[in-house]
């Protein structure tokens, strides 16, 4: 059984997750919620360099095998220095962009991040390569992550935030919704019910975690062949899981809690 470290600056990874568990269930986890310093979206590049230098000492400490970054503000603002750091492959998140432009009819791609997100080089080599024609207008997600780290996921309170970020996308015309923050498919209901039944919403996550089941098939990680039988499923009554490992540099309860509500 290989072991996997994920991390995020808060509760968002579990988005990821979620999509990992449920194609790999039997592997081992440690999940990293980097809640003291949560968000991450408008602190310094170095900053969080920093944390993910931390956080990845970390894992290793405890027997990672591969390391998810399941934060796109992570992915663009470290990956590149932890793979040239350390001698474990490191998973980022892409920012799915060219799925989005593939589905799009009305040719406008509407893109929810973190600033840090979209002022990231990463960001900016998807955008150059999208075939011409295909535009994309983005937003910050203002006030997506408090409200995912306080529980709140559905209700007036979070129809109103997320209408004030989502609103001016679909008023320039966006047919697809890429959510480019790991947090904000916890708010993805609310997005569909504000956006309406004629605009797809896309969430990475599932793509990321076939491409780490590939990667750690082709290292060994993982047999070479077959997928589990036996599709994940994380435990209604609300239990972690004998393999899953959480850990928080904020309050471990809070995550704790916040596993039951976010993956059950
Ligand atoms: N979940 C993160 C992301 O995917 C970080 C959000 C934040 O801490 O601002 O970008």
């Amino acid at each position: 059984m290989a072991t996997i470290g994920i991390f995020d600056s808060g509760a968002g990874g579990l988005s990821v997750f979620r999509e990992i568990f449920r194609i790999l269930p039997g592997e081992n986890y440690i999940y990293w919620s980097d809640n003291a310093f949560c968000p991450y979206g408008d602190k310094p590049r170095e900053f969080i360099v920093d944390r993910a230098r931390t956080i990845t000492d970390f894992m290793l400490e405890n027997g990672a095998d591969i390391i998810v970054v399941a934060c796109n503000t992570a992915t663009a603002a470290a990956i590149n220095v932890l793979r040239a750091e350390y001698p474990v492959k490191f998973i980022g998140m892409e920012p799915a962009v060219k799925p989005a432009a593939a589905i799009t009819r009305t040719g406008v791609v509407g893109v929810l991040a973190t600033a840090g997100t979209l002022a990231g080089q990463k960001y900016h080599l998807a955008l150059s390569r999208l075939a011409p024609g295909v535009k994309v207008v983005e937003h910050v997600g203002r006030g997506f992550v408090e409200l995912v780290e306080s529980g709140v996921t559905s209700g007036p309170q979070a129809e109103a935030v997320v209408s004030a970020s989502l609103q001016p996308l679909l008023d320039a015309g966006a047919d697809v919704i890429v959510l480019g923050c790991t947090h904000y498919p916890f708010l993805s209901d609310v997005i569909k019910k504000i956006a309406g039944p004629g605009v797809a919403v896309i969430d990475p996550a599932p793509a990321v975690a076939r491409h780490l089941a590939e990667v750690m098939r082709e290292d060994g990680l993982l047999p070479s062949c077959g997928t589990s039988p036996d599709a994940g499923r994380l435990s209604s009554c609300g239990e972690l899981p004998a393999n899953v490992r959480l850990f928080s540099s904020g309050s471990p309860e809070t995550l704790q809690k916040l596993f039951k509500s976010l993956t059950e």
